[in-house]
């Protein structure tokens, strides 16, 4: 099946802004609006503290905004949590849950980045679940099971029925400048788009599978070429609007 999914370029500020760093949304909304409308989907996942502020400049625009992270209850005595439904209140319509720094600064399981994006539906959000194998895992040639593993138990069975997206990130790649040949993204996301088919028939065929580790305005035109990469997850690259735009460009 070719790419007939609409790409979704996603950006992950992780731990990076501040109310000035707005400034650059602002900058991505013109270049968007300037010219023709863009033919991907396009979303920036700020820390929760600009989610409502960037949401006034990004939704004129058409930019979707997300979070990049939630608590699996909906509310209570969770101090210092936020849950999917104050992220829906202050504007999100997207959620990261499990990405690889989350898994290894807090010890993240698949079975509780499951259930976040289970909360992440049941607030009507959609959740952008992560996976990928470390360095080690790699040499070790045991990514492909490790990735499988990942998915089988990150994903939850309300895939069949609710939108999620997956992003397959090698962990290896992320923040370092190297990425997997195209070789081998393609292998992965030919693997992960089997495992979703398999386990949910056509819906899993829809289910979008994004590239995310050093993508960058230099390799993008390459990788969302590929089959079955249907967006990308981009973190140092989209926090400034020049870099993201191209990157939107070359999808
Ligand atoms: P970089 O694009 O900075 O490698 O980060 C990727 C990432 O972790 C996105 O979630």
């Amino acid at each position: 099946m070719a790419d007939s999914l609409t790409k979704l370029i996603a950006g992950n500020w992780k731990m990076n802004g501040l109310r000035a760093s707005l400034f650059e949304v602002e900058k991505l909304a013109s270049k968007l609006t300037a010219g023709a409308a863009p033919r991907c989907t396009v979303a920036i996942c700020p820390p929760a503290t600009l989610i409502a502020a960037m949401n006034q400049i990004a939704a004129p625009a058409g930019i979707v905004v997300g979070a990049q992270d939630c608590h699996p209850a909906a509310s209570g005595a969770h101090t210092g949590d936020l849950s999917a439904p104050m992220l829906a209140d202050a504007g999100a319509q997207l959620v990261i849950v499990g990405h690889s720094e989350r898994r290894a600064d807090h010890g993240e399981t698949d079975e509780l980045v499951r259930q976040k994006a289970v909360s992440v539906l049941a607030a009507g959000l959609t959740p952008i679940i992560c996976v990928g194998e470390t360095r080690a895992e790699r040499e070790a040639g045991t990514a492909d099971a490790v990735v499988a593993a990942q998915l089988a138990a990150s994903v939850p069975d309300e895939a069949a029925d609710d939108d999620v997206v997956v992003a397959y990130e090698p962990v290896w790649a992320i923040g370092t400048g190297l990425t997997p040949t195209s070789a081998d993204i393609a292998q992965m996301h030919k693997s992960l788009r089997d495992q979703l088919v398999k386990r949910f028939g056509a819906k899993g065929a829809a289910i979008k599978l994004l590239y995310g580790g050093s993508l960058k305005p230099g390799n993008a035109r390459e990788i969302l070429a590929i089959e079955h990469v249907n967006g990308g997850l981009i973190g140092g690259a989209s926090l400034l609007a020049d870099d993201l735009f191209a990157i939107i460009s070359a999808a």
